[in-house]
């Protein structure tokens, strides 16, 4: 190539470089210029991605996509490897000729044409960074050396451009393994084994999720306040395909039914007065996720006959737009409320009841399965110790029966905030009674009993601290009585008073 047509194309390629933002777009032309100029069939420019050590093809021209994909080395593989492990270019006058050629890419098969392949490092000072290649066709005139010098100008051109894509690379690599992590921490703290229970009842819930959790259907949860709805809701989506996509929760019970429509639906500008611009709904977010509607029960009968436009055609159209907006999003629904009763009273359409009726799952109240309560306080316990940094080992066994005596009308939320309470006033290894909320110390609420009296109070303790004492001393009377510094006389006149026998601790 003469000198002047040299210099017009490092004019042009230069050019390219510095206008173009878009670095990969830039890469792309100057390889467009180097066709024009050399009558290059294909050129490649590949970068090494040093967190996994391995040779990808940045940005080709004549290669496919596919091709482009294949195109994956380990340095020192191949012709490409070499030049990128040894930082040193390499020219191989006819590929047919030549046994280290991988032609990974499948793309020089059909070609009858001999090939000559030129391969230059692209390098940051003394560090390479990548290559650039091109294929020519073959011809003896050609003075191949002169084409290496032309390439290894440009790759000197490019080196920065290289060097800023590996880096976006490297940044986009650390994101998306930031982002597996994360999902796999969501993943971690909704799995099914979070939920705990051991009763027969919570068998047949855990049972029912597995089996939902993998399908689409629509899910309805029932059961009082504070026995887990959420929990489970959660569990089903991050345990559903759909996991690795937004989960959505809706409190229903929480807004107005003005405010509600929008909040689903989304509004157009100028809906309404405060509707300043668009705003896309809960349904639209939630697309290709679950939405967590919570409270259905409290949903006005406006809303619901929309509601019930997703739920069977699953679109719907903004607030004051005229667009019908498609999704796909999987529903889950909760309700402490019968809901029976208010399709019956007409406050809940029957159709979209039975929308949502498809899969229900009922979580019990906690009084209905008292097994559970001990799993659970030790559950509660562990957490909030460890959350606490308290080194609290056990609940004493009066409290224990506390725990099992009590009716739990704010169920496992209810246990989990007595737990939380206990540990923050607990100062030695063991929760005892009397660190229990007093809705407990009497089994009814203390708003609507008073609670018991001083020398009942005194008369618990004094039993609870006698009964550990023994515990701790295997029944001995004697060191009993010091390990609480009183007298044997009086701790043995107490502990008859108290129908304490030292002889069941032995
Ligand atoms: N089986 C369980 N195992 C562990 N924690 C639980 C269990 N059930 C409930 N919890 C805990 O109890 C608390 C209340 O649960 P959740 O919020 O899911 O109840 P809910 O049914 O949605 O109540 P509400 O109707 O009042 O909203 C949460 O902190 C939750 O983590
Ligand atoms: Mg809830």
């Amino acid at each position: 190539m003469q000198k002047i047509e040299e210099t017009t194309y490092l004019y042009e390629i230069a050019k390219v470089l510095t206008e173009t933002i878009d670095l990969r777009k830039s890469l792309y032309s100057v390889l467009e210029i180097l066709s024009r100029s050399l009558g290059m069939r294909k050129g490649t420019i590949t970068i090494l991605n040093p967190l996994r050590d391995e040779i990808q093809i940045e940005v080709a021209h004549g290669l496919s996509r596919s091709a482009m994909q294949r195109g994956r080395y380990k340095p020192g593989e191949g012709i490409t490897g070499k030049v990128i492990q040894q930082g040193k270019s390499l020219v191989v006058p006819k590929i047919s000729e030549e046994p280290s050629f991988l032609n990974r890419t499948a793309s020089r098969r059909q070609t009858q044409e001999e090939i000559s392949f030129i391969c230059v490092p692209i390098k940051k000072g003394q560090q390479v960074v990548g290559s650039l290649s091109v294929d020519l066709p073959y011809d003896d005139t050609v003075d191949l050396k002169a084409s290496e010098r032309l390439l290894t100008v440009i790759a000197t051109m490019l080196a920065q451009w290289v060097i800023n894509l590996e880096t976006l690379q490297i940044e986009k690599e650390a994101l998306h393994q930031e982002n597996l992590r994360l999902q796999e921490q969501l993943a971690t703290k909704h799995r099914i084994t979070n939920i705990i229970g051991n009763s027969n009842k919570m068998r047949e819930v855990f049972q029912m999720i597995s089996q939902v959790c993998r399908s689409n259907a629509t899910v309805l949860l029932r059961g009082e306040s504070g026995t887990g709805k959420e929990l489970v809701a959660n569990a089903i989506h991050f345990n559903s395909p759909r996991a690795k996509n937004t989960f959505i929760k809706v409190n229903c019970a929480a807004l107005p039914s003005t405010l509600i429509e929008s909040e689903l639906f989304g509004h157009e500008k100028g809906a309404f007065t405060g509707a300043i611009k668009q705003k896309r709904g809960k349904f639209e977010l939630a697309n290709k996720g679950t939405i967590f509607l919570d409270e259905i029960g409290s949903i006005g009968l406006d809303v619901q006959a929309n509601l019930l436009r997703v739920l069977q055609e699953k679109e719907f159209e903004r607030v004051g737009g005229t667009q019908t907006i498609k999704v796909d999003v999987r529903i889950i629904a909760a309700t402490s409320k019968n809901l029976e009763q208010a399709v019956e009273d007409e406050t809940f359409r029957g159709d979209l009841y039975y929308r949502l009726n498809v899969f229900p799952i009922y979580l019990p109240p906690l009084r209905e399965r008292k097994t559970d309560v001990l799993l659970l306080a030790d559950h509660f316990l562990e957490l909030y110790a460890g959350e606490n940094n308290k080194d609290i080992r056990r609940l004493s066994t009066p409290a224990i029966d506390m725990l099992m005596q009590y009716h739990w009308p704010g169920n496992v939320r209810e246990l989990e905030n007595s737990i939380e309470r206990a540990v923050l006033l607990c100062e030695g290894g063991v929760i005892r009674s009397y660190h229990l909320p007093p809705t407990l110390q009497t089994g009814e609420q203390s708003d609507t009993v008073p609670t018991r009296s001083l020398e009942e109070a005194t008369a618990s303790l004094e039993r609870e601290m006698i009964i550990d004492a023994l515990k701790n001393t295997r029944g001995n009377m004697a060191m009993a009585a010091e390990l609480l510094q009183t007298t044997v006389r009086k701790f043995t006149y107490k502990a008859k008073r108290y129908g304490v026998d030292y002889r069941q601790y032995r």
